[in-house]
């Protein structure tokens, strides 16, 4: 048996504009995705088990269609089990972990030597049946880990970090789809013209003053980026009133800055909040909305 894992992320800055070419900030969060593989004679099989319950892979099913890309990009047969340990299509880069953690143990099954490069390959491959045509960001996360700076078409710089980023990741409980809600910006900006340009620009601008801030563990700096780039989201209607109500109760808690991550229209929202993540977590609570607190950025 060949094992794999992965990590999941979060985007501290710069999603959606990040498909149109601009720098984005993100941070692994540790949990994410282990996986197993052993080869097989007989039709390649894949089980995938998250916190409520076991998906058998179906023909047909998008999870079938993209676990067939997986192995045609490695070159293998194989039964996989894998287990997700992150609240899954919530902006959290689950399926990237899962591919990525696949593909690590089905290169590994393969046998020969391979890189890092040929992990993201693979998972991308993987990745495009759920998300049409992702920046890549997600997957360059779950492959490298730690804090990086990623631009679409060029990859990942590493960011060093200060200090662990004091995170809570709150879930509105509402799911959206990655590739709706990127072909909703992608007609905002279309509709905007040069408001369009000024709007990535914008956010090109909260990116880069939060990556100086990030090196000097200067919070409220950061912060102050993490809250613009929230209200930039806000203009093309990427949040909704679950994720404002998340918001507004960090922020009255005490947290720094707090946005959505990721695709938005529903998944999780993070909030900064050095020295008040358990006070964040249990005003989520009171509201009934799940959380989680996380250092994010170091593995
Ligand atoms: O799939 P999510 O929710 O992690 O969002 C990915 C980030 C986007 O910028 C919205 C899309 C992309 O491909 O970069």
């Amino acid at each position: 048996m060949f094992e794999g894992a992965a990590s999941g992320k979060v985007i501290l800055l710069g999603e959606h504009a990040v498909v149109h070419g601009i720098p984005a900030l993100a941070a692994s969060i540790g949990s994410g995705a282990w996986a197993s593989a052993r080869p097989t004679r007989n039709t390649p099989s894949l089980t995938v088990q998250d916190a409520d319950r076991t998906w058998v892979v179906n023909p047909g099913s998008e999870l079938e269609e993209a676990f067939r890309k997986l192995s045609n990009a490695i070159g293998v047969s194989a039964d996989a089990d894998a287990r997700i340990d992150i609240p899954t299509r919530a902006g959290l880069g689950s399926s990237a972990c899962l591919g990525v953690a696949l593909a690590r143990a089905m290169l590994a099954l393969r046998g020969n030597p391979f890189t890092d490069s040929d992990v993201v390959d693979a998972a991308t491959s993987w990745e495009r049946v759920f998300h049409g045509n992702p920046s890549g960001i997600d997957v360059a996360v779950a492959v490298f880990g730690g804090c990086v700076e990623f631009r679409k078409g060029v990859g990942i710089t590493p960011v060093a970090l200060g200090q662990p980023i004091p995170l809570c990741v709150g879930d509105t409980g509402l799911r959206s789809s990655t590739r709706t809600m990127v072909e909703h910006v992608a007609r905002e900006l279309a509709a905007k013209a040069d408001a369009g340009r000024t709007w990535l620009d914008e956010i090109g601008d909260c990116v880069s003053r939060a990556r100086s801030a990030l090196a000097a563990a200067e919070w409220t700096a950061v912060g102050e980026a993490m809250n613009q780039n929230q209200l930039l989201l806000e203009q093309v209607g990427l949040s909704n009133p679950e994720t404002d109500a998340l918001c507004r109760a960090a922020r009255d808690t005490g947290a720094v800055a707090a946005k959505l991550t990721g695709a938005g229209g529903g998944g999780c929202v993070i909030a900064l909040a050095p020295g008040l993540q358990r006070e964040v977590l249990l005003a989520w609570q009171h509201l009934g909305f799940d959380g989680f607190s996380v250092d994010a950025g170091v593995d």
